[in-house]
């Protein structure tokens, strides 16, 4: 009696982590060629036939800088040599596709428990609730806990002749930060952990921009090579075919 409810809880607990970190269930083949190839590409780089993507496991960020003023605190933060690490732990937990004649809609929920941002070197100024001088250089560590992004594009047929991308929605959110600023002045590693959500939901206007502006034009060049009748068959093509570059 006594094992079987030690195995039941162990079932339970196991379903738990499983169920915890699974990806959606796709409800149709071209869903599952879409997961197929997103599950490939947490793996490492992706080599298809059209284009290589890179792997996430780590990627390199340009400097950033940063100016903060919310809720009594004022700061100035640059770093770079930042690199963040995690995004290959992504799970997707919705994913819809939608096709007509007129065009491919894709959205897609990614979740990642754990990001980490490492700047080699960063340098803060600034000022909480008027009193308190806030200062810091040296290497920084941020976790970023229970990310969510959502990600919406819509493929078009442009005169059954090509596709486009016609438009795309991106938006994150954050559940929690955890800061580790070395040598920083107090409360710093606090106060950013506190207000981190905040200021890097505060940066989406400009992450979202920049990255829509780098892929945009990329993926157009690719789309305008392929017509919307065969965007399927080429999806399920990329999704077999690719190979993974560990
Ligand atoms: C994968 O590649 C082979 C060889 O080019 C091709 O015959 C097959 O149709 C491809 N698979 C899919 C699902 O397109």
């Amino acid at each position: 009696m006594r094992t079987q409810i030690f195995y039941s809880f162990l079932f339970i607990a196991f379903a738990l982590v499983v169920g915890g970190s699974s990806d959606a269930a796709p409800k149709n083949d071209l869903e599952e060629h879409v997961l197929t190839l997103l599950s490939k590409w947490r793996q490492g780089a992706l080599e298809t036939s059209l284009f290589t993507l890179p792997s996430i496991k780590t990627i390199s960020i340009p400097p950033i800088s940063v100016k903060y003023n919310d809720n009594g605190i004022n700061i100035d933060l640059s770093a770079q040599d930042i690199s963040l690490n995690g995004l290959d732990s992504f799970v997707v937990e919705s994913l819809n596709v939608l096709e007509t004649p007129d065009y491919l809609d894709v959205s897609i929920g990614f979740k990642a428990a754990k990001l980490t941002l490492f700047a080699e070197s960063y340098k803060l100024s600034g000022r909480a609730f008027l009193l308190i001088t806030l200062r810091g250089n040296g290497a920084a560590t941020i976790d970023v806990l229970d990310g969510a992004l959502q990600l919406n594009i819509r493929v078009a047929n442009v005169n059954g002749e090509s596709t486009a991308v016609g438009d795309v929605t991106l938006s994150y959110t954050i559940g929690q930060v955890k800061a580790n600023l070395e040598k920083s002045t107090l409360l710093i590693n606090d106060i950013l952990s506190k207000q981190g959500p905040g200021l890097l939901e505060g940066l989406q206007g400009d992450l979202v921009n920049s990255l829509k502006e780098w892929a945009v034009p990329l993926a157009d060049k690719y789309l305008a090579k392929v017509t919307l009748n065969e965007m399927s068959d080429i999806i399920a093509d990329l999704a077999v075919n690719s190979t993974v570059i560990v």
